[in-house]
């Protein structure tokens, strides 16, 4: 089916939070041409934004929102969910019969059994973009619940790829998925602590920027073409050197056993938000 198809099909997408992940998926709607766009929000000031950005329809009230849209975003915070479902789930109900509304939740570690058992409806996708997709790299992944269709699935794929791919996943994935997601604002740590370490030996901030920039984008062209990363490594590391020096280093202090904890400990909040 081609874009325009399903865009035209689409019709209304409503947002429920206009933050940082609704802003960023609706940037890239924009971008893709689809007009029919409506949010809401209880801040002002980020719908002032939203629509000043983007030139879309917003209010102050999600039950409009709901009434007005096809597909419906939840892009709030997994602690605000619950309000949302509770303020909104008699006008799904309504709907009930026909089943004429998609609901989709962006929130990490809600469940399509919560959702399904808030809102006694079951045309709900629970999915998971990443931060990626303000700048164009839209990888995404989306679990459907039984009342969704072959065209709900094209209509998520739509609403969530930007040059990227979005997977159709088992549930019990979406825990991984959701720490992958998390790595923008994790990789912007790291290279943070990087940054400074080097400012701190002197070396102009420009020329790390350069460097980093540089070398980021050749990793992802790496990832791509497969080629593996130790190979890599052995590519840069030589015997002796400075590479090594720091990959011992960080082997002698548990760098890589801290690594793989951290994203067991992403991992397993995701699990307890689930529970
Ligand atoms: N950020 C990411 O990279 C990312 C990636 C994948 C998934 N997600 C998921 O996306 C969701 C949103 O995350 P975010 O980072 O975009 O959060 P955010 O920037 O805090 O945006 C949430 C927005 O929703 C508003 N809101 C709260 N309660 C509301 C209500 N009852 N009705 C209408 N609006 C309400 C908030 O207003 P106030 O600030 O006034 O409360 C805020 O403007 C989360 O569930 C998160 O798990 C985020």
């Amino acid at each position: 089916m081609k874009i325009f198809h399903i865009s035209r099909q689409l019709g209304w997408i409503g947002f429920i939070g206009t933050g940082n992940m609704a802003s960023a998926l609706i940037s890239s709607l924009v971008k893709k041409g689809h007009k029919e766009i409506i949010a809401s929000d209880k801040d002002t000031s980020q719908l002032d934004r939203v629509k000043a950005a983007y030139g879309i329809e917003t209010t102050l009230d999600n039950l409009q929102v709901v009434s007005r849209s096809n597909t419906i975003i939840l892009a709030v915070k997994p602690q605000n969910l619950e309000e949302v479902l509770n303020e909104i789930k008699s006008e799904i109900s309504n709907d009930k019969g026909t089943n004429n509304k998609l609901i989709v939740s962006i929130a990490a570690g809600k469940t399509l059994q919560y959702l399904e058992d808030r809102l006694n409806y079951s045309r709900i996708v629970r999915a998971m973009p990443s931060m990626a997709i303000k700048y164009g790299l839209g990888t995404s992944a989306y679990v459907c619940s039984g009342g969704c269709s072959d065209t709900d699935r094209k209509a998520v794929e739509y609403i969530f790829n930007r040059n990227g791919v979005v997977f159709d996943v088992e549930e019990k994935d979406m825990a991984a998925i959701t720490y992958l997601a998390s790595l923008p604002g994790l990789m912007a740590k790291y290279l943070r602590a990087i940054a400074l370490t080097l400012k701190h030996y002197g070396l102009r901030p420009e020329i790390t920027k350069a460097y980093l920039s540089s070398i980021l984008k050749t990793t992802a062209m790496l990832i791509d073409s497969n080629e593996s990363f130790e190979k890599r490594y052995r590519a840069v590391a030589s015997k002796g050197g400075t590479t090594q020096a720091a990959h011992k280093y960080g082997l002698k202090h548990g760098f890589y056993k801290t690594l793989a904890g951290m994203v067991g400990a992403a991992i397993e909040r995701c699990r307890e938000l689930e529970r």
